[in-house]
């Protein structure tokens, strides 16, 4: 995001730098940032986990690298619907497990629904794990509880695993709530890695603090015997600041969200302006997706609008076959800088 950080995140770097912490993370610093992650996700979604079922590991890629390694068959393929963010189609290979693209459903509204019947085939055909991202980057859903509950009766007749990526969860833009999957119910919380992080909604990715949420017992146990080390992974830094910003930043956040929820309204008002272009409803992220394959842009979405409008976009290739024709635009940046982008962009379609 373009918009910096809380005042009190900045706060807690500047008295690390003045008393000199740049050390590792002290074990006490760890059992807090879990405590105030336990404690936000109770308060915010209403879910209760102990603390001791929350790990520090340094970014969510990291938790799903964690996942999975330990807690999906060896050698199993790994479901990813898509769109998908971009890094899930390359960290998984990187693991040497096989990526199943599920394309999701589009529909006439612009709307993508997960396909079940293609996570149940792609479960039936030997796949372990299910990565599941909610609130969906790219493509901008909050999923609903009937919709997770779906997804959770799919899982659950395959024994299956699902890696439940909830890195937007702070960033809801409408009435309807996040809600964890692993909180739906005992079956979701039996099947299910968590992974948050504070580094979206409150623009700290670069601290690398990510939390991994067990909500089993066997899974607690299973990798306890890790946890020590991968604590050391962690920078000191990321860990304060992930405290601060659950447990005092929650207004900083609502003005955030406050804003981008006008950057969504002013994007789709500009959008509707350029005739052939489609936007998918966004519910949260700060992500819209472009739906360009009406304009025909020659080099693809991204390429064109570096090129001709001076706006860096992601291409929507990037996100999975499903993305081919569509682009990535993230909004998260003053409004006259938004709507600057967005006449640019329709300039260049127009060809003036
Ligand atoms: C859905 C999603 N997951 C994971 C990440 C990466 O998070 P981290 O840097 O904590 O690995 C991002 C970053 O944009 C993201 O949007």
């Amino acid at each position: 995001m373009d918009f910096g950080v809380a005042p009190q995140i900045a706060d807690v770097v500047r008295a690390a730098a003045d008393s000199q912490a740049m050390g590792y993370l002290p074990s006490a610093d760890r059992a807090t940032t879990a405590r105030a992650t336990s404690d936000w996700m109770a308060g915010t979604f209403g879910w209760q986990v102990p603390e001791e079922h929350v790990f520090l590991l340094p970014d969510v890629l990291s938790v799903l690298r964690v996942t999975v390694q330990r807690f999906t068959p060896p050698g199993s393929p790994v479901i990813v619907p898509t769109p998908a963010y971009m890094p899930f189609l390359t960290v998984v290979p990187a693991l040497d497990r096989e990526v199943v693209e599920v394309p999701s459903i589009l529909d006439d509204d612009g709307r993508y629904r997960l396909d079940l019947a293609g996570i149940d085939a792609a479960f039936a055909a030997g796949a372990g794990l299910l990565v599941l991202c909610n609130p969906w980057n790219p493509v901008g859903r909050v999923l609903t509880r009937e919709e997770l509950a779906e997804v959770a009766a799919v899982v659950d007749r395959h024994g299956g695993r699902v890696f439940s990526d909830e890195i937007h969860a702070p960033l809801v833009l409408d009435d309807r709530p996040h809600i964890p999957y692993a909180s739906l119910d005992e079956r979701t919380a039996g099947h299910t890695v968590t992974a948050v992080a504070a580094s979206k909604g409150w623009n700290v990715p670069g601290l690398k603090c990510g939390q991994m949420v067990l909500s089993n017992p066997d899974d607690v146990a299973a990798f306890a015997p890790y946890a020590a080390d991968t604590g050391d992974t962690v920078g000191l830094l990321g860990a304060r600041a992930a405290t601060a910003a659950y447990s005092e930043c929650q207004d900083w956040l609502a003005d955030v969200v406050g804003y981008l929820r006008g950057n969504r309204d002013l994007l789709l008002e500009l959008a509707g302006g350029i005739p052939g272009l489609r936007v998918s409803p966004v519910e949260g992220t700060y992500i819209a997706w472009l739906d360009c394959r009406d304009l025909d842009l020659p080099g693809g979405p991204a390429t064109f609008f570096r090129r001709e409008a001076g706006v860096a976009l992601t291409d929507g290739s990037s996100c999975g076959e499903a993305g081919e024709g569509f682009a990535r635009f993230v909004f998260a940046t003053p409004r006259p800088v938004l709507r600057r982008a967005l006449e640019q962009m329709r300039d260049a379609v127009a060809g003036g």
